[in-house]
């Protein structure tokens, strides 16, 4: 009996760390402690062990029975543990960044804006808002644009509800009751919004969205951004002008670009001018004058309109597409790749 018991102890032994799952586990089990298995066996014996050897037979059989049953508890232990890392995978770092997933990132707009911004921020200016949804006074009256003038053609500008009537408007020497609503076709009325806001000396620049009437196509869109420029104070020249755009056109393209004002008209400023930039390093638009900007002095019924003495102050102001800005700087040729959210353009800009 005692043979037996140690024999059936050093079987187990040998065999239990070899065994890697449950299924192995159950049938191994099942041929020592099952019905038929031989330590029931070999405990079915005793009945055959004389009177006089049971207590010392007996306690050996509790004894190997317990070792045995110490064994099946660390092996099921060491399976189980086996299963659940299997499951999980190979240990991980939750701490770490995920090495397979697409990380957010900016819009190459929003990224452009505060690029732009910035440049002008380091040379004084402050960044001023207005609403989206305008009226025709901020938009085109207070800006000298008269009634007749194409920009305010409904071909042109969505008008809101071209019936609603403007009430409480802060404006000057304006029936507030005949006016309509619009969306803004440019960030100029910034312009006049602050100038009605503050009083000068002032420096702003006003980034925001605008809107057109215009068919989509790749050089134009419904709606897009702008950067409006504003600046008054005394003895203002178009010389201010010119630096200011100048260092800003270097900050943003690169000192070796070279830039040129052109005669142009705007109703708000005057003289008027279109900013041109040629550069050898643009791909495409190397070595062509590439129109960027309109900017020009102030005019004085701009001045007249927010109340502003024309005798005391000067100014010039400037607006650009943002756009078109980030169109020639990374070589974009359409548009609408800015509103279809491709992730094959926009993953190109994400830092
Ligand atoms: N508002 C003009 C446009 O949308 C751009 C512009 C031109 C803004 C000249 C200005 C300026 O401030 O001085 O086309």
């Amino acid at each position: 009996m005692k043979e037996t018991l140690q024999a059936i102890l050093s079987e187990v032994e040998s065999a239990i760390g070899g065994i890697a799952t449950r299924p192995e586990f159950e049938a191994f089990k099942a041929t020592i402690s099952g019905p038929n298995g031989k330590l029931t066996a070999a405990m079915k014996g005793m009945k055959d062990v004389p009177k006089e050897d049971k207590p010392a037979v007996g306690k050996l059989v509790n004894e190997t029975k317990t070792q045995i049953e110490a064994h099946y508890t660390d092996a099921l232990a060491r399976i189980e543990a086996a299963e659940v890392a299997s499951r999980l995978g190979p240990p991980i770092d939750p701490s770490l960044p995920s090495p397979d997933t697409l990380q957010g990132g900016l819009h190459p707009l929003t990224q452009t804006r505060r690029k732009l911004v910035d440049i002008f921020r380091r040379v004084g200016f402050t960044v001023a808002e207005g609403p989206e949804v305008e009226t025709e006074w901020f938009c085109f009256d207070a800006l000298n644009t008269p009634a007749d003038h194409p920009a305010r053609d409904a071909q042109d500008t969505l008008f809101i509800k071209p019936e609603t009537k403007v009430g409480n408007v802060s404006r000057h020497g304006k029936d507030a009751e005949s006016e309509a609503y619009l969306l803004r076709t440019h960030t100029s009325s910034v312009q006049i919004r602050t100038m009605l806001a503050e009083q000068p000396p002032l420096r702003i620049v006003a980034p925001g969205r605008v809107f057109r009437r215009d068919t989509v196509d790749a050089t134009h869109s419904a709606n897009f951004h702008q950067l409006e420029g504003l600046c008054v104070d005394k003895g203002v020249s178009v010389v201010d002008l010119k630096a200011v755009l100048d260092h800003f056109v270097h900050e943003i393209f690169g000192d070796s670009v070279e830039t040129r004002l052109r005669p142009s008209f705007f109703p708000f400023t005057e003289p008027s001018f279109e900013m041109d930039i040629r550069s050898a390093n643009l791909g495409k638009l190397s070595n062509k004058w590439i129109e960027i900007m309109g900017c020009g002095m102030v005019d004085p019924e701009v001045f007249k309109s927010v109340g502003y003495d024309s005798e005391e102050w000067t100014g010039y102001a400037f607006g650009m597409g943002v756009e078109r800005i980030a169109m020639i700087l990374h070589g974009i040729d359409d548009i609408r790749h800015f509103y279809q959210n491709d992730l094959r353009f926009l993953r190109q800009f994400v830092a």
